[in-house]
């Protein structure tokens, strides 16, 4: 599996010669990771109208979007509400570029070939001690075809490469579609945070899976997909 970056020219940039640089504007880094199957690229302004339609789907209302203390979803995204999302993910690059840790940094998962989106995968915390944590989710219509483990293992990647000293991911027990994401990408079962989540006034458990660097590249994700 080839992974190309395009990033904008950094101390980490000029010393990878694998490193495809294909804008140089540093307040704008542009960082595509692809395998050949999915591509994964920084969100735009025009993709907010697919951006509201994939995310009015249940499953992804109740596993990413906010719910409130009770579990109750809010209401699904507006065009222009996903505008403001894609506008909040492009000021995350922006201070990416600056800070060289990709908090808050989304990207859109594309179908490498035909360029249809059907996805979307970010980092929702980096840490102090290097410890990233991310989500992700695939348009109703498109599942089922390895995009979601495809582009787990590509983000994972990066952000070993970028120096995380751990990758972690939360899953409600019972989303069985993303357990096996995770496992068919090479993460651990840690353990289960007993009624740490809530859904409609209903209390859940939640799993964690984490994947640490050298671990990781031993077992092989790729092999998996
Ligand atoms: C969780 C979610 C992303 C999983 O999507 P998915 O399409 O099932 O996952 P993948 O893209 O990895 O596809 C896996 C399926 O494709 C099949 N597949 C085909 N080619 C494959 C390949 N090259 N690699 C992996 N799987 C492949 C697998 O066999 C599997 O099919 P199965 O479910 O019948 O066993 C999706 O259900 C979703 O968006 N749910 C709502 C939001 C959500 O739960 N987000 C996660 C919050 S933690």
């Amino acid at each position: 599996m080839s992974v190309s970056r395009e990033i904008r020219p950094s101390k980490r940039a000029v010393k990878e010669s694998s490193v495809d640089v294909r804008e140089a504007d540093a307040d704008n880094p542009v960082v595509t990771l692809s395998d050949d199957v999915v591509t994964l690229r920084p969100w735009s302004r025009d993709d907010a109208g697919f951006m509201a339609k994939a995310c009015a789907d249940p499953a992804i209302r109740r596993y990413n979007g906010v719910l409130d203390r009770l579990g109750h979803p809010t209401p699904p995204l507006s065009i222009m509400d996903a505008e403001a999302v894609i506008d909040e993910f492009a000021l995350n690059w922006r201070a990416f570029a600056t800070t060289e840790t990709p908090s808050g940094v989304a990207f859109a998962i594309m179908d490498a070939r035909s360029g249809d989106l059907v996805g979307c995968c970010g980092v929702d915390d980096w840490s102090k001690a290097d410890v990233a944590q991310f989500g992700y989710w695939i348009a109703a219509s498109a599942r089922g075809r390895g995009y979601a483990t495809r582009a787990v293992i590509l983000l994972t990647r990066w952000l070993f490469e970028l120096g995380a000293a751990r990758v972690f991911l939360t899953i409600v027990a019972e989303n069985e579609e993303s357990v096996a994401v995770a496992r068919r990408a090479g993460f651990v079962y840690e353990g289960t945070m007993r009624s740490h989540g809530v859904w409609q006034g209903r209390r859940c458990d939640v799993m964690w899976f984490a994947a640490l660097p050298l671990e990781w590249t031993m077992r092989g994700p790729d092999e998996q997909t």
